[in-house]
């Protein structure tokens, strides 16, 4: 039978990008309206290198969570090559941090100051894995002469796979995989190896991008994929597999920066992310398998525990807005915008 009404425990954003400063007015109540807790990514300008730079970035995000609603933002630091060892016991001693980013240096929004080389830092990863710090990973290659779409699986040949040889109780998360290589990797691996998954990926593929004219709107980092990629990043995230779970990887540019000669990579998908997710789990038949993959299994990945209050959906159309307000007098265009979607949260 057709639900055409679902209750799930709060879900959570195990993947989201807030920004700083006047960006926060605008994400931090979109994200705190959906979800319970946010993993904050750390790719801010400048970065969130310390525990003592996380929690002053947490306190800038609560002060704009909307009055009466609860956000605990989790924290993550961002990895450099300089990046102290002595940091690992910190996030492990703090109440706020929950883990570190790897984002090879070049490889997508604000990277810069990224890893130049991964065994550059496996003396941090060490203490990762001692301390059973989850270790959240940007999973592609930077070089220039590997093909856009073919970075993600380069990366798990290339990096992942030694890295796991070496360090084989490395608790990580492989972010926002779009590939059946990296699904099916994660399925290979024990349980310390997890992915999250986007809207955006489940959703769409690279036709959606670029066939009939760019949709820049559309790009973000790793880019879209073949359909075949979509449909088993479908197969996996409605599979119960507790080894995949949800991340929106929601990242604001203005429109203008999207819509340019040199546009931005993200998707801004925090206003209707969940029934972004809902609608794509229906989709394929799989509605009654959102509550594991949105409230339960990241939280369990974790080690925090789920989340005790309750969302409804409906299945009614819901328009996605055609923009959004954004800092000073700019807009951001939504995921989908315009679009009918067939789910709203009440
Ligand atoms: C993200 C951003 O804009 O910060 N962009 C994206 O395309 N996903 C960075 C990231 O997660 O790669
Ligand atoms: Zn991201």
């Amino acid at each position: 039978m057709a639900l055409n009404t679902i209750t799930l425990l709060q879900p959570d954003d195990w993947h989201a990008h807030l920004r700083d400063g006047l960006a926060l007015k605008r994400t931090a109540p979109d994200l705190a309206r959906q979800f319970a807790r946010a993993i904050c990514m750390p790719n801010t300008v400048p970065p969130v290198k310390t525990v003592a730079e996380a929690i002053a970035y947490r306190e800038r995000i609560l002060a704009h969570v909307p009055e009466g609603i609860a956000f605990d933002p989790r924290m993550v630091l961002y990895l450099t090559d300089q990046t102290p060892v002595s940091e690992v016991k910190k996030i492990k001693d703090s109440a706020h941090v929950n883990a570190v980013k790897l984002y090879p240096a070049g490889a997508t929004t604000n990277s810069d100051n990224g890893v130049s080389d991964i065994r550059k830092v496996y003396a941090v990863i060490e203490q990762l894995e001692e301390h059973q710090v989850p270790f959240l990973l940007h999973g592609e290659v930077t070089h220039s002469h590997v093909d856009i779409f073919d970075r993600e699986k380069r990366f798990l040949d290339e990096v992942l796979a030694p890295l796991l040889k070496q360090f084989p109780k490395l608790k990580l998360v492989l972010e926002h995989i779009t590939t059946s290589e990296a699904a099916h990797f994660v399925i290979e691996q024990d349980r310390n190896v997890a992915a999250t998954i986007t809207p955006q990926h489940l959703l769409f593929n690279r036709n959606d991008m670029l066939v009939g004219g760019i949709k820049p709107h559309f790009y973000c980092l790793p880019i879209l994929k073949r359909q075949t990629h979509q449909q088993t990043l479908l197969e996996v995230a409605t599979s119960s597999n507790p080894k995949f779970f949800l991340g929106t990887d929601s990242a604001p540019h203005s429109k203008d920066a999207k819509e340019n000669a040199c546009g931005c990579a993200g998707c801004y998908s925090a206003p209707t992310a969940i029934e972004l997710y809902a609608q794509a789990f229906d989709q394929v038949g799989k509605i009654e398998r959102l509550e594991g993959f949105a409230s339960h299994f990241g939280a369990d990945f974790y080690g925090l525990p789920r989340n005790t209050n309750s969302i409804t959906l409906v299945k009614e159309p819901q328009v996605i807005p055609t923009s959004l307000d954004y800092l000073d007098g700019e807009k951001i265009i939504p995921l989908y915008a315009g679009q009918t979607i067939q789910w709203r949260k009440v």
